[in-house]
């Protein structure tokens, strides 16, 4: 096995081959100055290779992707005999289902693009929809990294007996496995989406957090809006330290401030997506999903 660590995820495809004990192909990497992306790996041939991409497609999702595919082609190229995309952050997700008529499934579209170029294999971590994923033709491996967080969590005694919440209710499922861990509690916040704008919403929900510590769990920070209104409505009803936990802390704008400025002590995230929150590294958990 042969690991490729891609230019959005270098160290943690380079800490994935140290587990793995894999050798790593190096790549190169630069920006036209019209934009274009160009790809160059420090090997001759991947011939009767397991060959394993290591790319993460946060933002600049676009850029990353194409990266993700010209690194795929080129494997395929290089007579690699396996080629498994492990794209922790997978962009394009949260579009799969039309919504409302008319509107493109990118979901599909991605992972079509990738099986073209010769991706047999992807792993994933906490994809928006793992149930979608299943009804793709490409087999995809989504991994949980919420118990790797809670983990955290205990090891580091920020909490003391603490309640896991989730975001939303189809979300329990993500409380109840940090609870496997944790072991004082879960609930969920109920939420509602507006599927025209996309805006979050929360529903009022009594929850059992008076002088408790929480953490909230979700798989995204984008803009922080969602997790911020969660903070807030959870201080608001009487807890005692309040932290936000996710797998991929995308992180725009300003959703840092958003968060810290709604009582949250701490913003703990994994390297999904390298960010200045990413304390979890899900290394392990995808080294072990390779051997
Ligand atoms: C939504 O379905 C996800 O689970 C997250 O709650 C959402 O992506 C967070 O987005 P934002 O940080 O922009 O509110």
């Amino acid at each position: 096995m042969k690991i490729i660590p891609g230019p959005a995820s270098k160290e943690l495809g380079e800490r994935i081959a140290e587990l793995t004990r894999a050798e790593v192909v190096p790549v190169h990497f630069k920006t036209f100055p019209d934009g274009e992306s160009y790809i160059r790996f420090e090997a001759e041939s991947l011939l009767n290779e397991d060959a394993v991409i290591v790319q993460t497609t946060s933002p600049p999702q676009d850029e990353r992707l194409v990266q993700l595919l010209l690194m795929a082609d080129n494997a395929q190229d290089m007579k690699a005999k396996s080629i498994t995309a492990v794209v922790p952050y997978f962009a394009y997700s949260r579009q799969d289902k039309r919504f409302l008529p008319g509107e493109a499934l990118s979901v599909k579209t991605v992972v079509k693009m990738l099986e073209n170029c010769g991706v047999s294999r992807m792993i994933t971590v906490n994809a928006h929809n793992p149930a979608v994923l299943k009804m793709l033709k490409t087999p995809i491996e989504d991994l949980s990294a919420i118990p790797l967080l809670a983990e955290y969590f205990k090891e580091k005694g920020l909490v003391r007996n603490p309640l896991s919440l989730s975001l939303g209710k189809k979300a329990v499922s993500v409380a109840m496995e940090a609870d496997g861990v944790l072991k004082s509690g879960y609930d969920y916040i109920s939420t509602k989406r507006d599927v025209r704008t996309g805006n979050v919403t929360l529903e009022d929900k009594k929850l059992p957090v008076k002088k408790r510590d929480v953490i909230v769990f979700d798989d995204i920070i984008s803009s922080g809006g969602t997790m911020a209104k969660a903070v807030k409505a959870v201080k608001d009803q009487g807890a005692t330290k309040v932290y936000a936990a996710c797998v991929h802390p995308l992180l725009t704008r300003d959703s840092q401030e958003k968060i810290l400025e709604n009582g949250a002590e701490e913003i703990i995230g994994t390297d999904c997506v390298q960010s200045p929150v990413s304390k979890v590294s899900v290394a392990p958990l995808i080294a072990k999903a390779l051997i």
